[in-house]
């Protein structure tokens, strides 16, 4: 309701009310390169147009005379109440679409009682993003798994400590996927040294960064000081002031790191494990106390797995088709996920992105068993367009109308949004 007096009153929408339509309305506020970043997926893009095209698979089925004015579209998920079912998903790099980075859209996030999860490919460390955007909401923290176990350790131990409710590990991303908008431009963020600020914030990187410079000597930039450890030159210095201007996880940790260039090397080799197995899911498990949801199940013989490891929660995701061209739908992996997982007896919540653009969406993911629902790219493009309330404004839309279907439908609560309440209709629709 408060929206359509909005609208009544005359304010005009800061983004488009439709989430489909923002990625367009995006478009002016990015560079060619962001939006390769953003927009692209893998290879031929398939699984990205599946996904939502799997959405549009589904029709709901309204129920009359409920008799109940309104819905409560809260959820609960370990142990905090949600007004909404939505989280953000965690995005890297989002010094291209805003200055404000990661803190604009914890802030957005903020602003709308929904729980920001935070990229360990961040523009802006973890301590800083937490401390410029308090919310209410709390945060949660997604683990890119390193090839450096202490470095994995170490970006999970200041996640604890500032605050972080949830640790969410990222496992369809041992490389790199094929990205060919990204290629075409000769364009990796992270080779330019964007979207690595909680590596160069981070001890563990720094001392690794420090090793390879020793190992390699002037030539890296590097001087050995009298206690035989290697300082950035005065060059150096200032190749990473400069580069730390232009992008907006700058901070006063990063101008005392090493050299940029051995930063990125080193970001580049141990970014992720390629090699991670079940067998280390245990490592983690013990890590830390914190639930542990794993993000990118799309198999149900994996998510059973998962849960008899002790995970906490699972996200069904192929991470918005940026990482395995032709691989299924998210939200066609979803019911065989739910289905193994409640048949191991687990009651662990099942969350879902890849897909989510309006309201509607979040209702159907809702039916098809998943707990809560993680928003992606409409989140950066409403930063785009205008930072904090863009973001806030692109939540709120789908909070809006994702309470009017409920009442509209009859639902009451999230418990009523069950698979009878969909019909599969086919493409013929
Ligand atoms: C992502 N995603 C992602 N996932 C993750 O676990 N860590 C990350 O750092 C990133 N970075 C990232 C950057 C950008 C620009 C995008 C668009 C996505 C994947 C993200 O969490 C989520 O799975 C997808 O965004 C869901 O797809 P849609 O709904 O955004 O298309």
């Amino acid at each position: 309701a408060a929206v359509y007096r909005a609208g009544v009153t005359g304010r005009r929408p800061l983004v488009p009310t439709d989430g489909h339509r923002l990625e367009a309305a995006a478009r002016p506020h990015l560079s060619r390169r962001a939006r390769a970043y953003v927009d692209g997926s893998a290879g031929a893009e398939a699984t990205a147009r599946a996904n939502l095209a799997a959405f549009d698979r589904h029709r709901v089925v309204p129920r009359v005379l409920a008799g109940h004015g309104g819905a409560d579209t809260s959820v609960e998920l370990f142990g905090r109440r949600h007004p909404s079912p939505l989280l953000t998903a965690p995005m890297g790099v989002l010094s291209l679409a805003h200055r404000d980075a990661d803190v604009g859209l914890a802030r957005g996030a903020a602003a709308q009682g929904v729980t920001h999860v935070i990229s360990t490919q961040a523009s802006v460390p973890m301590e800083q993003i937490v401390a410029r955007a308090p919310s209410d909401a709390g945060h949660w923290y997604q683990l890119y798994w390193s090839r450096d176990e202490d470095l994995a350790e170490s970006l999970v131990r200041r996640a604890e400590a500032c605050g972080s409710e949830a640790v969410v590990v990222t496992l369809d991303t041992g490389h790199l996927a094929w990205r060919p908008r990204d290629l075409d431009l000769g364009h990796l963020p992270f080779a330019r040294g964007e979207g690595i600020a909680q590596y160069t914030s981070d001890p563990v990187f720094r001392r690794l960064v420090q090793q390879r410079m020793a190992a390699a000597g002037r030539d890296t930039g590097g001087d050995a000081g009298s206690d035989g450890r290697t300082r950035p030159t005065p060059a150096a210095v200032a190749a990473l002031v400069s580069m730390s201007r232009r992008h907006p996880g700058a901070t006063a940790a990063n101008l005392r790191s090493p050299e940029p260039r051995a930063a990125v090397q080193t970001f580049l080799d141990v970014f992720s494990r390629p090699d991670l197995s079940w067998a280390d899911l245990p490592r983690l498990r013990r890590m830390t106390s914190l639930p542990v949801v794993v993000k990118g199940v799309l198999h149900p013989d994996d998510a059973r797995r998962a849960v008899d490891l002790g995970v906490d929660g699972i996200q069904v995701s192929n991470h918005g088709g940026r990482q395995v061209d032709r691989s299924v739908a998210a939200l066609d992996a979803l019911p065989a996920v739910v289905a193994a997982v409640r048949a191991a007896g687990s009651q662990v919540p099942v969350l879902f992105d890849s897909g989510i653009r309006c309201g509607a969406d979040v209702f159907v993911a809702l039916c098809l068993g998943a707990t809560a629902v993680a928003v992606g790219r409409p989140l950066f493009h409403g930063l785009a367009i205008a930072g904090a309330d863009g973001v806030s404004e692109v939540l709120r839309n789908l909070r809006a109308e994702l309470d009017l279907m409920m009442s509209l439908t009859g639902c009451a609560s999230p418990a009523d949004l069950t698979p009878d309440r969909l019909s599969r209709s086919g493409d013929d629709h």
